[in-house]
């Protein structure tokens, strides 16, 4: 009202007066409805969920105040998951609620049952970055998209993606190796190895050779961090859940900006093979299909009115994978040598693998990576412990029944907390010890299907799980050849999950080159 009457005293006429009055009222009472809306929508929330017991919550902050963002975030969770083993509600801020899943058989129901969307708040904070790639689509779109992708990972691509993945790390380990002599002993790996995974994916999946790890241009990899940071920070900021006021904020800001320097990235990378397929040389080799990379597929495609993808689409795909591609498996090998550092005894049998193996072939090769049994318990190991994602979540379209008969409702939101399942002592005989032999072949069959799922299950798993384990044997058993990890006990890794799991501080090992 105080707006109104600062108009009439600056003498407008009455009728815009009345304007400005009307639509004050009109604010108040949109404000007042919607606000009604929320608290009854809280209300049925919290009587729909009276069956999952949970851990004491605040009325405004939710469970928030529970995650300082310290590291001890996630063993919390864990304590809770001991207290609530199946499943129990957490809220972030006073209006969303997520029933957070710590079992297998829970996990089960919801991801064996027709793919829910994942139009909940994480996915939806990202969107403007990644759009609606594979990672968010729905529906039709979802499933035309990964019908069109998966050759993309077939084993006749990902066999000729060994070869530059090892090429890669020789460049990383060649780097270690001169930063070896000039300075200290410990080195912080996660940029080095996000470095190294960034010009991996760069290479494998969009033939794009940016020398992004000699030049050291890490201004995606840093845009990345931050729309990471900026999401995870803006969904536990409830104020931040409305999207003007998200807009408006200094952090929306900041986030428009990291967005504009990824999408340049993905922009400079689609137009530089486009213009290289204007060469007949390139147009040729494409036509063999075993050659057909990501993105070629990308550009290639034609539906049945040989109508192909819209370059909106092309790059929403794009900055989904530039970004799944490299982040979750740098989180991923970073933790697995902090847990071999850990554990030198185990470092030594890998290392002994690989050098046995690489006594009759010169380097890595396709075939090797079967012939790894160790080195692949500790990887599983590693992502048991340290899973790169470490949660991940579906808006329900009808409600759900659990195998206990308990029920979530229509409209729920569900989080699969892969990090509690996989340390969940219903699941696991001594869950927070480092042991590979669970894995031997022996120790896996009597296990539940959804104990261990780092890359989810069911219709919507990951699309690059085997890139992925291709990627963590050659980079692992690469590094291991040339040094010996030990852990810097003054800078031991605080543990924090943003959308993949880090470490707030880095990663930071001794490393000593083997003679
Ligand atoms: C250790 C490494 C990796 C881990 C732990 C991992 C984990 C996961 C998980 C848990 C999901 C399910 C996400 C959800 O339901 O919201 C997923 C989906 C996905 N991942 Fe991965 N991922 C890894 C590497 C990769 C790589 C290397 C690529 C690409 C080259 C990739 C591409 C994708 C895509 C596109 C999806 C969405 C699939 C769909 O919904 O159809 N991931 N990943
Ligand atoms: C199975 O796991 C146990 C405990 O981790 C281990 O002692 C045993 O050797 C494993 N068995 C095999 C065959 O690897």
């Amino acid at each position: 009202m105080a707006i109104v009457e600062a108009m009439k005293s600056l003498c407008f006429p009455v009728e815009v007066c009345r304007l400005f009055h009307l639509i004050a009222v009109f604010c108040l009472v949109s404000f007042l409805i919607k606000t009604v809306k929320l608290f009854r929508r809280r209300w049925e929330m919290m009587t729909a969920l009276k069956l999952f017991p949970g851990p004491p919550t605040h009325w405004l902050f939710g469970h928030v105040s529970e995650f300082p963002q310290d590291g001890t975030d996630l063993d919390k969770t864990v304590i809770w998951t001991k207290q609530f083993p199946f499943a129990h509600p957490l809220w972030f801020g006073p209006f969303t609620v997520f029933l957070s899943i710590n079992h297998p058989d829970y996990a089960k129901t919801i991801l064996t049952t027709t793919a829910e969307p994942k139009d909940d708040m994480v996915y939806q904070f990202i969107t403007p970055w990644i759009g609606d790639g594979l990672l968010v689509s729905a529906g039709q779109k979802w499933f035309r998209h990964r019908r069109l992708l998966t050759p993309g990972f077939h084993y006749d691509v990902l066999k000729t993606y060994v070869r530059l993945v090892a090429e890669s790390t020789k460049i990383m380990l060649d780097k270690w190796e001169q930063i070896y002599t000039k300075e200290s002993h410990t080195l912080e790996l996660y940029q080095q190895i996000s470095l190294m995974t960034l010009d991996s994916i760069l290479k494998c999946a969009f033939s794009y050779c940016g020398n992004c790890q000699i030049e050291s241009d890490s201004s995606y990899i840093k845009a990345v961090y931050e729309l990471c940071f900026l999401a995870n920070q803006r969904f536990r900021t409830f104020p931040y859940h409305s999207d003007l006021i998200y807009y408006l904020s200094p952090h929306g800001y900041r986030f428009r900006k990291a967005c504009g320097l990824a999408h340049h990235h993905t922009e400079e990378v689609i137009r530089q093979r486009k213009e290289m397929l204007k060469n007949e040389k390139e147009l040729e080799k494409i036509k063999d299909k075993r050659y057909l990379d990501f993105l070629d597929i990308l550009l290639c495609a034609r539906d049945e009115d040989g109508k192909g993808l819209s370059d909106e689409e092309i790059r929403a795909e794009v900055d989904t994978f530039m970004f799944e591609g490299h982040d979750t498996t740098a989180s991923g090998i970073s933790w697995l040598l902090y847990c071999l550092a850990q554990h030198p005894e185990h470092q030594q049998k890998c290392r002994e693998e690989i050098q046995e193996l690489l006594e009759s072939h010169k380097q890595i090769e396709w075939e090797l990576l079967s012939k790894m049994p160790y080195i692949t318990m500790c990887i599983k190991e590693s992502l048991r412990l340290c899973p790169p994602v470490p949660g991940i979540s579906r808006r329900l379209t009808k409600p759900l029944t659990f195998f206990d008969g308990r029920k979530a409702p229509e409209g729920c939101l569900v989080g699969v907390s892969i990090y509690c399942i996989h340390r969940n002592p219903m699941v696991w005989d001594n869950p927070e010890v480092f042991d590979p032999l669970r894995f031997s072949t022996e120790n896996s069959t009597s296990r539940h299907t959804h104990a261990f799922i780092p890359f989810s299950a069911g219709p919507r798993n990951c699309i690059g799980q085997h890139f992925a384990m291709n990627e963590m044997k050659v980079a692992v058993a690469m590094i291991l050849n040339r040094f010996e990890l030990e852990i810097d006990e003054s800078k031991p890794p605080i543990k924090i999950p943003q959308l993949v799991l880090r470490s707030k501080n880095g990663i930071h090992l001794k490393i000593k080159k083997l003679q």
